[in-house]
């Protein structure tokens, strides 16, 4: 039992999250409960206990039975490293199906593979022009500020419709709604408006606009809300859009940075890919997805709906249930050698995307721009190194540099 677990009848209680780990690694406590405790009893900082999967087919289920309900955490008591309980009925990632497939069909049509593949040659002109500013740029410069945030953000914007007028006001606000403990509820919820008022302001705009206006995401959505009311409320639509536009660059640019720094961390990793980028680097991108831990801890949770056994336990109807992500990707159980950071042989089934019917509508763009920011900056920066310490973001629940000094 570990140090920090107290025994409550004859299952012990862990506390989590685990104590902080510096940079992007994974808290050894992982594997000691993925091989002792696969679905382990945890206490969080608020909410009632609740249950921890680790183990790679665990996850899976949890994140693929309709007995796990997304639904039910709103308004629900789960665990949680922040006080505010999830109020947030509308958006996509809290409901279920039938409202679940409904919000999910209006956008995937937009993410799907070949429709994100047409989109190369664009991310491909932004990422050399990106690219082509930084080598204008002073040395060293920050990778963050320079490529790593600016790409995906287009890239959205662009999609969605979003103009780029606006990244200071969206950005800011991401920041300090995805804030740690060490931000306030109020910062949080305040944040959360602040994007929910520019979003319905865009909105109002199109909608003056009528036939003149553009050919984007929100344009679709707003036709699909206009021309049936039943298929969208006005609430969803904004939510729909909020979520795709923080979903849509606050991960990509944090794994940039940590594709990188993990990269130029070991220079000889780099070099081996900058002697062949177009032949290593997409099976790069995906050893490095499943590698790299990009939230602080697990935040995905679900209800049980009913009684569900896995393995010895048995998740009660009503029970919280939260998946460790990061933990899955390195299961013996699943992936040869799972600590050890393979970019020629890379585990390609990993779950960094998530599983199941809310896996990440996004995939296929992280993907391509991913793809594209590495190819790019292995191809004109070859000589890229490190030009000082990674500065970490320390008040966020993602993990990603904050500043990332490059020189080349
Ligand atoms: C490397 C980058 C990314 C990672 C690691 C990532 C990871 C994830 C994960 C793990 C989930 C599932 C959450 C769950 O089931 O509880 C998810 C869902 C989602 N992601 Fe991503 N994501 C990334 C990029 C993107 C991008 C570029 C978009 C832009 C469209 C996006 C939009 C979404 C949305 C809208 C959902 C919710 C889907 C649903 O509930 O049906 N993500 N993402």
């Amino acid at each position: 039992m570990s140090m920090n677990a107290t025994t409550e009848g004859r299952c012990p209680v862990h506390q989590y999250p685990f104590d902080a780990v510096e940079g992007l690694d994974l808290d050894p406590e992982y594997a000691r409960l993925r091989s002792e405790y696969p679905i382990a009893r945890i206490r969080m900082p608020y909410g009632e206990d609740g249950w921890l999967a680790t183990r790679y087919d665990d996850v899976r289920l949890v994140l693929s039975d309709s007995r796990f309900s997304r639904a039910a955490v709103v308004g629900a008591d789960v665990p949680r490293s922040l006080p505010e309980v999830n109020e947030m009925p509308d958006t996509i990632i809290n409901t279920d199906p039938p409202e679940h497939s409904r919000l999910r069909r209006l956008v995937s049509a937009a993410f799907t593979y070949r429709r994100i593949e047409r989109l190369r040659p664009r991310v491909q002109e932004i990422a050399d022009e990106l690219v082509g500013d930084l080598l204008a740029a002073e040395k060293p410069a920050d990778l963050i500020a320079t490529v790593g945030m600016p790409l995906p953000v287009q890239v959205i914007c662009e999609l969605l419709g979003v103009p780029l007028a606006g990244r200071p006001l969206f950005r800011d606000a991401t920041d300090a709604a995805l804030s740690d403990a060490s931000g306030t509820p109020e910062a949080r919820a305040a944040a959360m408006q602040t994007l929910q008022t520019y979003i319905a302001s865009l909105v109002a705009e199109r909608r003056d606009q009528g036939a003149d206006a553009p050919d984007d995401l929100i344009s679709g959505l707003i036709s699909a809300r206009d021309a049936d009311g039943d298929r969208l409320s006005e609430d969803e639509l904004v939510m729909l859009v909020v979520t795709v536009l923080i979903g849509g660059h606050e991960t990509t640019m944090n794994m940039t940075g940590n594709m990188v720094s993990t990269l130029l961390a070991d220079r000889s990793r780099w070099a081996a890919l900058a002697a062949d980028p177009a032949g290593t680097v997409p099976r790069a991108v995906e050893e490095m997805l499943r590698f790299i831990p990009i939230a602080k801890h697990a935040t995905q949770v679900r209800v049980a709906t009913e009684d569900v056994e896995i393995g010895d336990v048995t998740i009660a109807a009503g029970d919280a249930v939260m998946v460790g992500i990061a933990a899955a990707n390195r299961d013996p159980g699943a992936f040869d050698h799972p600590d050890e950071l393979d970019l020629a042989e890379p585990g390609i089934s990993h779950i960094a995307f998530g599983y199941g019917p809310h896996a990440c509508l996004g995939s296929a763009l992280a993907r391509l721009e991913l793809q594209v920011i590495l190819t790019t900056l292995l191809t004109r920066v070859p000589t890229l190194d490190l030009a000082g310490p990674v500065e970490w973001r320390a008040t966020s629940r993602v993990r990603g540099p904050l500043r990332l000094p490059v020189t080349w």
